[in-house]
């Protein structure tokens, strides 16, 4: 583990707070679309179908005679996507994702003159456990992104630190909008993963956050009533969506069995907004042009070559691409750790 990068991630700047990310009007046309266009999946169902496959990303270990379920794993965070590039998949929310005042917002907040919005998704929950251990986003860099490129290996380029060079510059503007009395809030640690946590906390109408979350560890408190927090029944393609039953009440569902009722005034809604970034006119005509790009095999022999100088011993994988002991070894050679230092959840005496 290489524990002296980890104080290297810290975003570019501070995180600013901003008040009525969005308007009434376009709140009301974001929940509309969420409403209208559901019910939606789990977070980890776009990335998972078994258990298994799960811990396999994360610790690793489960112990002997445990049977692992959905049950102990599942959180309940939906998610959905209102953008990809250059398109926004509802002309009512236009407005919102070539949104004049974020794309200023994040050019000033990097100190770069050029911004494209890039990402635009929300997450949407009912009283939920903490969101997992704090984590950074995903990274790309020019030439490697999600599209070509496993995840391990944008994770592991990030936590090495030694391909900044490449790294695309971004930036997010993540607005909430949750009534409940308990948890509900995020935290973050702009400091570094050794430094003091900040906490932004609910109730949180409208009130957002300018980050470079690549960069800063993070993740969405507990929130809601303790004993609500799991619903009972839930697995890989459970859903969320609104409640025909309530005007403004939403449910999950798994096939046609109703898991959970959620009152509007303890659903929790992110809507996370993204953009790309370019320094100035050099720096993004590199970008378009393709001009200096990392390749696959490139980024993999520097992260050999990292490793020999600091004498870590390894055979030489013939396809270290799918070589599993390989993408072991460099993910923990180049494991940073995270913040230990995390605050308690809130619950319902908190209330
Ligand atoms: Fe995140």
């Amino acid at each position: 583990m290489i524990t002296e990068n980890a104080d290297k991630f810290r975003p570019v700047a501070p995180p600013r707070i901003i008040e009525d990310a969005y308007t009434e009007d376009q709140h009301r046309c974001l929940l509309d679309v969420v409403r209208n266009n559901g019910p939606w999946q789990l977070i980890l169902a776009e990335n998972f179908k078994t258990p298994e496959e799960v811990i396999a990303t994360t610790s690793g270990m489960l112990p002997e005679g445990v049977e692992l379920t959905w049950d102990m794993i599942l959180n309940p965070v939906f998610r959905g996507y209102l953008a990809r590039g250059g398109a926004c998949f509802y002309p009512e929310l236009e407005d919102c994702y070539y949104n004049s005042r974020f794309l200023a917002l994040v050019r000033e907040y990097w100190g770069a003159k050029y911004a494209e919005p890039e990402t635009f998704l929300f997450n949407i929950q009912g009283p939920s456990p903490i969101g997992g251990p704090p984590h950074l986003d995903g990274t790309v860099f020019r030439g490697m992104t999600m599209e070509n490129t496993p995840l391990w290996l944008l994770l592991t380029m990030a936590k090495s630190c030694l391909f900044r060079h490449w790294q695309v510059k971004k930036g997010q503007v993540i607005a909430w909008y949750y009534k409940g009395r308990i948890g509900g809030g995020f935290n973050c640690w702009p400091d570094g993963p050794r430094g003091e946590p900040l906490q932004i906390s609910a109730p949180l109408w409208g009130r957002a956050v300018v980050v470079e979350n690549e960069m800063m560890f993070h993740h969405g408190q507990a929130c809601g009533p303790v004993a609500q927090r799991k619903p009972a029944g839930l697995d890989i393609s459970s859903r969320f969506g609104a409640d025909p039953e309530v005007a403004d009440g939403w449910r999950i569902t798994t096939g046609d069995v109703v898991n959970q009722k959620i009152p509007a005034g303890e659903m929790r809604f992110l809507v996370h907004w993204g953009a790309r970034l370019y320094k100035d006119f050099d720096e993004m005509k590199v970008y378009m042009d393709h001009g200096d790009d990392i390749s696959a095999d490139q980024a993999l022999n520097i992260l050999i070559d990292d490793m020999r100088k600091r004498g870590v011993a390894f055979e030489m994988p013939t396809d270290p691409m799918n070589d599993r002991s390989f993408i072991g070894l460099v993910s923990q050679v180049y494991d940073i750790g995270g913040p230990a230092n995390i605050p308690p959840d809130a619950a319902d005496e908190a209330a």
